[in-house]
């Protein structure tokens, strides 16, 4: 809700399980343009920037950057055109350096990282 600072819409990619139910939640409070899926691909890949359909009135652009059930991981920063970049970190968070001034928002569950420090 904070992230949407009163717009009305949020862009989402939808990679996965994680990334429907993220897609799930975030329609209970706003309308969500899915902006890419690779559903048509069995999501057996990241949908290609290009084939992202943006819209720049989106309050920020939810990724999962790493989709745990499927195996799905970015291996590459998407281009928002300056709207906020929202990602789903939980199963990658700290594996490796992370440039944060690129996001808007990195959020992880607790129990994993609670795994990682251990
Ligand atoms: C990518 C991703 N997002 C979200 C979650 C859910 O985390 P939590 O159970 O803390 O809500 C998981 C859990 O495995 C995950 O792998």
């Amino acid at each position: 809700m904070n992230l949407l600072r009163g717009k009305s819409s949020a862009d989402y990619v939808h990679t996965g399980e994680w990334a429907k139910k993220a897609i799930t939640e975030a329609g209970k409070f706003c309308s969500v343009n899915v902006a890419a899926s690779s559903a048509d691909r069995n999501f057996a890949m990241c949908p290609r920037q290009p084939m992202w359909k943006l819209n720049p009135d989106s309050g920020y652009v939810h990724i999962t950057s790493n989709e745990t059930i499927g195996g799905i991981e970015y291996h590459w920063l998407p281009d928002t055109g300056g709207v906020p970049l929202v990602a789903d970190m939980s199963s990658h968070i700290l594996a490796r350096p992370v440039d944060v001034a690129k996001y808007g928002l990195i959020y992880a569950g607790a129990q994993k990282i609670s795994a990682l420090l251990d």
